[in-house]
């Protein structure tokens, strides 16, 4: 087949069934088309232009394209790409990036043909985009820019001072704009093949027999790999090893995510078709799909590691019963919350190949990769330092990719056939793998005094772990700590448990449980409100934790306690909505910024001096999207006075730099501490006259740690379950038609690091928030979700996004770098309850299960709904 692509003839021979984009891919080695979805056509992020206009390549048959003419990002002309770049550069229009060079592509088309588009134009046009990080306010910023700067309009530069408190540009933000910065599905080696796995198609069922005859006979097969080949320890686990990373025949399969085999193969759609042959027989069980049925005596059990009760938390200060029963005003309800999918754009993949030196490279996508690098080499029954690893980073995670996914199969197909593999889940397969946000019943009591102070809260939380223990645990443990709110509460009885049962793992998802106990508690603050005569913003000022006010656990909150800075931020916008006769609502929030509860917590930075006159900047947790390198070259930048330009930053396993999961909003508040560290001893050797070019070779080193927290529990006469916390006040405006106009959201995040980063993460997470509260949902019937289809699954589309105005508020905290403290998590915490309090405003229907599907707010999205099981 012949075609022209960027302008040159090509001639190919797609296989039957090729897609363009494989073709593009794999054939033609245009990396810049990014597979988010493929074969859907639902994300956008392979848009290539085809005959001028914009196409979802992973729908297009690649032999319908003889004759015609392709355009990539890497076929525009240098002077427009530069313009591309530089717009969302500018403007901070991009997160991880993944769906970006879609979105450029289309921005380039759309401007070639509008140069003047209105912001609607610009969100109607990238309708067929999904991005799960920016909440596309600042990508329409980028666009806007783009049409002026084509139109030959000056341009705002983008920020290169680099300072704590400057809007300094993305690490590598041009490169990512185009499509030139690898994520790990783009990596590609001589002699390279692709990984694929068999799932189970059941939740649970007993394995009687694997063939896999059929599999390594199919032409272009090299390996296919079952449990018995694993060399070392096949169960895996960040808390417990109770995941298998294949399930052996005699086991049971907990979950439609379990592999029972993996393959390697010359070329992807070999591998995906030999894994389809592999024949697997079962015996097939009655799964246990409720999480109050799988506490019943006689349940069976899940998970062989441990009983069905996963964890149990219990808080309890002062008398809440007595204080209840004293209440003036007492109020009770039950609150249901849903499983909700991560979403991030790019499937999880993982590379590994043997090196010379007889160890193992694997570069991971994963959210800590010395926890990957740990597990990978108990699962080859290798010492550690045999597996180099790398982080690729990500194109999005939000919790997602904590656990072990692909990295270990990958590893041992590398170890087996002696070849590099690259092994990428398909749509389908991550959807039924990864743990997602745990559906959580909570049932609430609440009583306050007759000037609406609160007296007492009590609550049951019971939530959906899954099959394995991921981190449930530990978010259920979260929700119970967060179930007061951010509030001074005198007695407080709560209790959480996490449950195993043959759904899905249900882990760490963006709030960690904080967001459930909110949509709650802050119902109860609006109904108690009403029974106490008093404003919503009113009660809450009243109660709002104050400097030496105890948290639900008990913490005494000594510093950087900025919820009433925020509350007092929102109060002329609440009053100004109010007076114009506007439905409105509003909710509060609190986030721990750092684990915590015991845990001990490290930054480790090193910065080496390059030959190169370049300054590597290592450290040992993630960057997804979130900006974390970015802001730890300003903290390096204020720390030695080089320029940003010289910092490079890396996480790879050359320095011992483990500090656990990229988890906790507590990277920026860990690693920002360690680099100002080693940045402070590299500026010592500067100050004394040393140069750059001297000091070549030589490694600046940053370690520090926190042990002071409180296990929960635990004994303490002073009682600090975390580092610290960011807060949030809320409010969500509702035009005449119930739908969301407007999100005002007030922040204090101790101190701001990089505007621009800090407002566009608050606005990606509302953004993620409204779908929580409004569309978002994966049903599990039988334990299998309901749909695979990105556009079923509720996630906002540019032109549903409301007005959205962030206000940064800082209250700085001086255990962070700066006055720093973590904001990753906190932007949804309380959008869902403010959005059900502006609903209640609206049609005085107070909604108490998410997502409020029935509510005029979601029906007005454009999203697609769950139609059938696919
Ligand atoms: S990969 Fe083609 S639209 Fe998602
Ligand atoms: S920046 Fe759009 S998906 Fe991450």
């Amino acid at each position: 087949m012949e075609f022209t692509l960027n302008g040159d003839r090509c001639r190919v021979e797609p296989g039957p069934g090729e897609s363009l984009l494989e073709t593009l891919r794999e054939r033609c080695g245009i990396t810049s088309l990014k597979d988010g979805c493929s074969p859907q056509g639902q994300c956008g992020c392979c848009v290539a232009l085809v005959d001028g206009s914009p196409k979802a390549t992973c729908a297009v048959p690649a032999e319908s394209m003889a004759g015609r003419s392709v355009v990539t990002l890497e076929g525009v002309g240098d002077e427009e790409r530069r313009m591309i770049a530089g717009a969302f550069a500018s403007a901070a229009g991009l997160q991880c990036g993944f769906c970006i060079p879609g979105i450029a592509l289309r921005a380039k088309a759309l401007t070639d043909r509008d140069p003047c588009p209105t912001r609607e134009a610009i969100a109607k046009a990238i309708d067929v985009h999904l991005c799960r990080c920016t909440g596309y306010v600042k990508i329409l910023d980028a666009i806007e820019l783009l049409a002026r700067a084509k139109r030959g309009e000056a341009v705002p530069p983008p920020g290169a001072d680099g300072r704590v408190g400057r809007p300094l540009e993305r690490f590598q933000a041009r490169r990512t704009v185009l499509g030139e910065r690898a994520y790990v599905d783009d990596l590609s080696a001589p002699g390279m093949l692709h990984g694929a796995l068999t799932l189970s198609p059941h939740p649970r069922a007993r394995v009687a027999r694997i063939d896999t005859s059929r599999a390594r006979a199919l032409p272009g097969v090299h390996a296919v790999v079952t449990a018995a080949d694993v060399p070392g320890e096949r169960w895996y686990g960040l808390l417990y090893a109770d995941w298998p990373g294949f399930v052996a025949v005699g086991e049971e399969v907990r979950c439609v995510g379990d592999v029972l085999a993996a393959v390697a193969a010359e070329d992807r759609r070999t591998a995906r078709e030999a894994a389809a042959l592999v024949e697997v027989d079962y015996e097939v069980l009655e799964p246990v799909l409720d999480p109050v049925k799988a506490l019943e005596h006689d349940a069976p059990r899940v998970n062989p590691v441990h009983e069905n009760l996963l964890s149990k938390t219990v808080l309890r200060r002062g008398d809440a019963h007595a204080a209840l029963a004293a209440s003036t005003h007492r109020v009770s309800g039950t609150w249901q919350t849903q499983r909700v999918e991560h979403l991030f754009l790019e499937p999880e993949s993982a590379f590994a190949e043997p090196l010379p030196d007889g160890r193992l490279r694997l570069c991971s996508q994963g959210q800590g990769i010395f926890d990957d690098r740990r597990q990978v080499a108990r699962f080859l029954g290798v010492p550690e330092d045999r597996v180099f690893v790398e982080l690729v980073p990500n194109g999005g995670a939000f919790g997602g990719k904590e656990d072990l996914s692909v990295q270990a199969h990958a590893a041992l197909l590398a170890c087996t056939t002696g070849r590099p593999v690259k092994l990428t889940l398909s749509r389908e397969q991550s959807v039924r793998m990864h743990p997602k946000r745990h559906p959580i019943t909570l049932r609430y009591t609440v009583g306050c005094d007759a000037l609406g102070k609160l007296t007492a809260v009590m609550a049951r939380m019971i939530g959906d772990s899954g099959a394995y223990a991921s981190v449930g645990g530990k978010v259920l443990e979260r929700a119970a700590g967060h179930a007061c709110g951010p509030y001074s509460v005198q007695n407080v009885n709560v209790e959480s448990f996490a449950v195993y049962t043959n759904n899905p793992p249900c882990g760490a998802m963006r709030g960690f449980g904080a967001n459930q106990a909110h949509f709650a508690m802050e119902a109860c603050m609006d109904l108690l409100a009403r029974k106490a005569g008093l404003d919503r913003w009113e009660i809450r000022w009243r109660n709002a934790l104050r400097v030496g006010d105890l948290f639900a656990t008990g913490q005494r909150m000594e510093k950087s306690v900025g919820i009433v800075k925020t509350l007092e931020a929102i109060k002329p916008h609440w009053d100004a909505a109010l007076a114009a006769g506007k439905k409105a609502g509003l909710a509060c929030g609190i986030k721990n910024s750092g684990i915590g509860n015991g845990v001990e917590e490290w930054g480790k930075a090193r910065l080496v001096v390059e030959a190169d006159g370049t300054v590597s900047l290592y450290n040992g947790y993630t960057e997804m999207g979130q900006g974390l390198f970015t802001v730890l070259v300003q903290f390096a930048v204020e720390a030695t006075g080089l320029p940003a330009e010289l910092f490079v930053a890396r996480v790879d396993s050359t320095f011992e730099l483990q500090c656990g999961q990229t988890t906790g909003s507590r990277a920026t508040l860990f690693a920002g501490r360690a680099v100002l560290e080693a940045g402070a001893r590299l500026r010592a050797d500067l100050d004394a006259g040393r140069t750059l070019a001297e000091l070549a070779g030589r490694c600046y080193a940053g370690d520090v740690v926190t042990r002071d927290t409180t296990a929960p529990g635990a004994p303490a006469e002073r009682i600090k379950t975390h580092t610290a916390y960011g807060y949030a006040t809320q409010m969500v405006v509702l035009d005449d038609h119930g739908r969301v106009e407007r999100v005002i959201a007030a922040h204090d995040v101790g101190r701001v690091v990089n505007p621009l980063l800090c407002s566009g993460q608050v606005e990606g997470a509302i953004h993620m928030g409204l779908g929580y509260a409004l569309t978002e949902e994966l049903p599990c019937p039988g334990g299998m979700p309901a749909t695979f289809k990105l556009r079923e699954l509720g996630v906002l589309r540019a032109r549903d996004m409301p007005e959205v105005e962030v206000i940064l508020v800082e209250d700085p905290e001086p255990e962070g770098p700066m006055g720093a403290k973590g904001v990753g998590e906190i932007g949804l915490v309380p959008t869902a309850a403010a959005v059900a309090s502006a609903l209640e405003a609206f049609d005085g229907i107070r909604r108490t299960t998410l997502p409020m599907k029935d509510s005029p707010a979601a029906q007005a999205m454009s999203v697609g709904r769950i139609r059938a099981r696919v």
